[in-house]
């Protein structure tokens, strides 16, 4: 039996996990969940956005299910520590849209290091911020990429980056990739500026199957995925390491509508169905997927993001009746 680690976290966090783990039993997947506290919530409880227990927990665990938390000026950010202390450097968000087919594409984000490094100091009127980039962070997870778009049969692979500005740190970056590339001779490899990137995706989407990232780009892109597809609440990720895996949605705890009900839980039961393929869990994997797919081409039971007018439990129930 797998053991799942649970943590809803805050606002929309909380609202869009419940549903997803009712569909996760009704699967009869058999995983042991055991719920975990993590931000802001927790910080008023505990004095600590993320207590040890639930980093050992997460550590003993087969996987991890996050909701969203919010963040707060007196602590770092849960979700980044996590992902570090898990050494989950890897995130992967796929983007499709429903609607449009030339949007179809993976951005692999480096989740280990970049400016996420939690280097920042104050230096008299100074600021400074640290954006560190390895040899060794910038070879896993191109690997990884070039490894996802050989498995899963994608043309090419893009990494998107700033060594014209940055050419020390993303020169490693741009190098490695191409250095890489050599081991992958049907794969494409090409590689555009950040800014250059962020036009295409609008401009011409289909021209990208894999983008390879570094960490606040890959975090930036992914937001303009959402942007793409018309609403955050579609996309989900999973953050994988060696020994691990977290799965939670690309959107926040979303304070403006939390408590309203109207959250879409599609983000947070696709990233379900990542955890469930990571698991080995293919076939269930599926149904819950083509369930998914089902409720949202039919176009009728949706949440106001999509401009709906149904609940995060009703989308869900869509979903559940489906399956
Ligand atoms: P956000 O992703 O929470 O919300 C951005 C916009 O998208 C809002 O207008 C929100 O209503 C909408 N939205 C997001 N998810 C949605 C869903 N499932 N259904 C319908 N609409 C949805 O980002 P924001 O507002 O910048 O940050 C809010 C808080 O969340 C902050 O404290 C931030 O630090 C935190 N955050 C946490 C993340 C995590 O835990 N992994 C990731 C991103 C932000
Ligand atoms: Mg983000």
């Amino acid at each position: 039996m797998y053991k799942i680690t649970v943590i809803p976290g805050d606002g929309i966090g909380q609202e869009v996990m419940k549903p997803t783990i009712d569909i996760l039993e009704t699967l009869n997947t058999k995983f042991e969940f055991i719920e975990k506290e993590a931000g802001k919530e927790c910080y008023k409880k505990h004095g600590t956005n993320l207590p040890e227990d639930t980093i050992q927990q997460c550590k003993k665990s087969d996987s991890v299910l996050f909701g969203a938390v919010t963040s707060i000026p007196e602590q770092k950010s849960a979700i980044v520590t996590l992902r570090k202390k898990l050494d989950l450097y890897v995130n992967q968000r796929p983007i499709h849209s429903y609607t449009n087919q030339d949007i179809n594409f993976t951005i692999i984000r480096e989740n280990s290091e970049g400016l996420y490094s939690h280097l920042e100091e104050q230096k008299g009127d100074e600021v400074i911020a640290l954006r560190k980039i390895t040899n060794k962070g910038s070879e896993r997870i191109i690997k990884y990429a070039f490894n996802y778009a050989q498995k899963t049969g994608q043309k090419r692979v893009t990494a998107a980056h700033k060594a014209n500005v940055l050419p020390l740190t993303d020169g490693i970056f741009k190098n490695t990739f191409y250095k890489i590339s050599e081991e992958y001779p049907n794969i494409d490899s090409n590689d555009y500026y950040i800014d250059a990137t962020a036009m295409y995706l609008i401009t011409d989407p289909a021209r990208f199957d894999v983008i390879v990232t570094t960490n606040l780009f890959g975090d930036i892109l992914s937001d303009e995925g959402g942007g793409l597809l018309g609403s955050l609440g579609l996309i989900p990720s999973a953050n994988i390491g060696d020994n691990n895996g977290l799965f939670e949605p690309v959107h926040g705890s979303a304070p403006d509508i939390a408590g309203q009900h109207k959250a879409n839980p599609t983000a947070m039961i696709l990233s379900s169905c990542l955890m469930l393929e990571f698991l080995g869990k293919q076939e269930e994997a599926d149904l819950l997927h083509k369930a998914v797919d089902d409720v949202i081409l039919e176009n009728k039971i949706k949440t106001p993001d999509m401009n709906g007018t149904n609940t995060t439990q009703e989308v869900a129930d869509a979903i559940l009746h489906k399956m």
